[in-house]
């Protein structure tokens, strides 16, 4: 009999097909990708790099590790990559770690206006803890405060500054991120986790040219496995001939151990597909839904942070609905049949854990298949499952919150409307098949 994990897999492929799924940092992989991510690569332990292994039995580890280097190589147009990080969060610490000592000064976009936690969020992570952090924030546009970046820089003068986002709608300028960098000495390091997929295909600005090293990881809009790759540019070889092999050192020993060679396959598989032309229209139609659902849900009358998106992302400012109500419209939505994530608003009112916005994003069902008229159709359901619940306003008193959102729950669990929308997206979902086991 077959573990009970099986099970449980099955019905998370029911969930997955069965769901509109909205989450801008989510994607679904191709049967090749997802096939050598479950091979026998995954029996092999192969640290170092290729051909200086601390392993015997790693020749053809070695040719799918140089194979995925040399095509990210070709994709980005950059003179080094290294495949091997973890992920994400890893990936941006060994880059620090390569670049700078502790106590340095870093400077990020703040967490709450739409940076990442590895980008120097103050106290909680290892990058705020590790280093001195400094962060910018947004314009009363929700644009990210080049004047601020500019005095910060001038006041602190880091020794990094990140040009990276996680819930920011709009274009990264990394020319101007680059003449700050420049005016204080920084290096600069460019996170393009959620864009990468865009980046490649032109639809968003390239860092290449303006950053020495560029982070991202390889699951979001790039549409690979859970992991990450780090790429240094000729830009920040001028400046340090062995940025390279620093950042190799930064991962083995600095960080890490034996590479997970399945994903180093699967970024190799994934960045081929990128490769060709077809990747060209699916990043373009990631754009273009992004835009008809942004369009779409301002007819409904929501609040979009910044007025709309350059993106894949969205991210609905749901203040008017009342303070934190990010929560409840997160899990009316997925009641209903879509699934986003609740997030902090430039102007948060409320806090991190009950903020007052969602963040949803195109990736996933355009890889689905799903086109601007059916935005619409998103942008409806979203619309009549988050009105459904609008009387439901969270409580100052914390400890009334715990009750109230245990009663929430249960009543938007048996919400008739709830349930009628959910149908509706069931029978939906079936025209846009899903590859998974
Ligand atoms: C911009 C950015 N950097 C880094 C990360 C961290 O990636 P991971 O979750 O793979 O550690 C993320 C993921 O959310 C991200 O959005």
């Amino acid at each position: 009999m077959k573990d009970k994990v099986f099970k449980i897999i099955e019905k998370e492929l029911v969930r997955q097909t069965e769901m509109i799924g909205l989450i801008p940092s989510e994607n679904i992989v191709s049967p090749e990708v997802s096939q050598v991510l479950s091979s026998c690569l995954s029996n092999k332990y192969s640290e170092g790099y290729s051909n200086k292994r601390y392993y015997e039995g790693n020749q053809f580890i070695d040719e799918i590790e140089l194979l995925a280097i040399e095509r990210v190589k070709k994709l980005f147009g950059v003179p080094f990559a290294n495949v091997q990080p973890y992920s994400g969060s890893p990936a941006n610490l060994a880059i620090y770690f390569a670049l700078i000592k502790p106590g340095d000064t870093i400077m990020g976009l703040k967490l709450s206006m739409g940076g990442h936690l590895t980008h120097g969020h103050p106290k909680v992570t290892a990058s705020g803890t590790f280093y001195k952090s400094v962060q910018y924030g947004l314009n009363k546009n929700a644009r990210i405060n080049f004047d601020e970046v500019r005095e910060l820089a001038l006041k602190h003068r880091p020794k990094i500054i990140v040009a990276g986002n996680t819930a920011y709608p709009f274009e990264l300028d990394f020319k101007k991120f680059r003449e700050i960098a420049d005016e204080v000495g920084a290096w600069l390091m460019a996170d393009i986790s959620h864009v990468t997929g865009l980046v490649v295909t032109g639809e968003h600005m390239s860092p290449v040219p303006y950053a020495d090293v560029i982070m991202s990881t390889t699951h979001k809009t790039f549409r690979g496995p859970r992991g990450a790759m780090i790429l240094v540019t000729d830009k920040g070889f001028e400046r340090d001939p062995k940025l390279g092999s620093k950042i190799d050192s930064a991962i083995i020993p600095g960080l890490q151990g034996g590479p997970h060679n399945a994903t180093t396959a699967g970024i190799a598989i994934a960045a081929g597909e990128a490769l060709k032309p077809e990747f060209k229209n699916y990043a373009r139609q990631i754009k273009k839904n992004a835009t008809a659902l942004a369009n779409a849900l301002k007819k409904r009358g929501f609040t979009l942070v910044g007025g709309g998106t350059e993106t894949h992302l969205i991210l609905i400012d749901l203040t008017s609905y009342g303070i934190s109500f990010g929560t409840q419209a997160a899990f009316a939505m997925d009641v209903a049949g879509m699934y986003a994530n609740r997030n902090t608003v430039p102007t948060e009112q409320g806090s991190p854990f009950y903020p007052s916005g969602l963040r949803i994003g195109t990736p996933l069902v355009t890889t689905r298949g799903m086109k601007e008229a059916d935005m619409d159709k998103i942008a409806d359901w979203m619309f009549r499952a988050i009105e459904e619940v609008k009387e439901y306003q969270l409580p100052e008193d914390k400890k009334e919150r715990r009750v109230f959102i245990k009663k929430f729950r249960s009543e938007a669990l048996g919400n008739e409307n709830l349930l009628k929308i959910r149908k509706e997206v069931i029978a939906f979902t079936k025209k846009f098949g899903l590859f998974g086991w």
